[in-house]
């Protein structure tokens, strides 16, 4: 898979290879990230990427030459390496994202992402180029740069090899649509705490369904939109009832058997 990351700001996106698991992959070859930075495309003497806004008011917005001409730089670059790539601008305008958007752009063999700057970029080069729109959240970051390396580093553990085991990003929280279970390590009694008597207990079968029941019992209580949107089977609900009646108190175990 390609990135191809248009930025006025390429050395950020050093930091992504340096280390850790999309470093890994990137050294591996799993993921391809090339940068391309609108400034040497402005055909003008003090290489102009930016203007005042029309109608007036604060700040500066990126103009649509050179974005343009590094947009299309990246498209021909990416489709020479057999990539047709589509184009998406980081803005806290765009749809938010999820893990099931991750999966959806792993899928895709090449993405250009468009990182603005300033007040954003001039919205005729969104009506000519982009095909997408992402957010990353309900705020406004300065720039897209951090925007794009979130979606980069979520897109790509998801990548076949990316990770140590196959499977442990389908184990990890909104893989399937619930949170995690909890995780322990040595030793096992810290502070007074220990660790479940089922995790040391060799039983295979034991533990795999007390991750389950937490798994589900975290996301009923941190996160029941998630369970309502997701749905539960029978065996499940089953899990998800003796959980509840496992915690403490008659006032909890009432309020649970009234949600989700
Ligand atoms: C200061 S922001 C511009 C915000 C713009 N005036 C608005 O209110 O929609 C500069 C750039 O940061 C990036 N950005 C800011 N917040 C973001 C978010 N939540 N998700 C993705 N990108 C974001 C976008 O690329 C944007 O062009």
């Amino acid at each position: 898979m390609r990135f191809d990351v248009i930025t006025l700001f390429p050395e950020q996106f050093r930091i992504l290879s340096e280390e850790g698991v999309v470093a890994r992959a990137l050294k591996r070859g799993i993921a391809d990230l090339v940068t391309w930075n609108p400034r040497g495309f402005a055909t003008d003497a003090q290489h102009t990427v930016d203007d005042r806004p029309y109608g007036g008011g604060p700040g500066m917005v990126m103009k649509v030459e050179p974005l343009r001409a590094a947009i299309d730089a990246a498209k021909s670059a990416a489709a020479a390496t057999g990539c047709e790539s589509r184009v998406a601008y980081l803005s806290p305008q765009g749809r938010p994202l999820g893990q099931a958007d991750m999966r959806r752009i792993a899928a895709t063999s090449g993405w250009i992402l468009l990182a603005g700057r300033y007040e954003g970029v001039d919205e005729r080069l969104i009506e000519s180029r982009v095909d997408e729109e992402w957010s990353i959240g309900d705020y406004v970051l300065s720039g897209g740069e951090l925007a794009a390396m979130v979606v980069m580093d979520a897109v790509i553990r998801l990548l076949p090899g990316a990770l140590g085991h196959a499977d442990s990003a389908l184990q990890d929280s909104h893989g399937d649509g619930l949170l995690d279970c909890p995780h322990y390590t040595r030793p096992e009694v810290i502070d007074g705490r220990a660790v479940p008597a089922v995790l040391l207990s060799g039983d295979h079968a034991a533990i795999e369904r007390w991750r389950r029941q937490q798994a589900l019992g975290r996301t009923w209580e941190r996160r029941p939109d998630m369970l309502r949107a997701r749905g539960l089977d029978a065996a499940d609900w089953a899990l998800l009832d003796e959980y509840k009646r496992g915690r403490d108190g008659p006032d909890t175990a009432q309020a649970a058997e009234q949600e989700p």
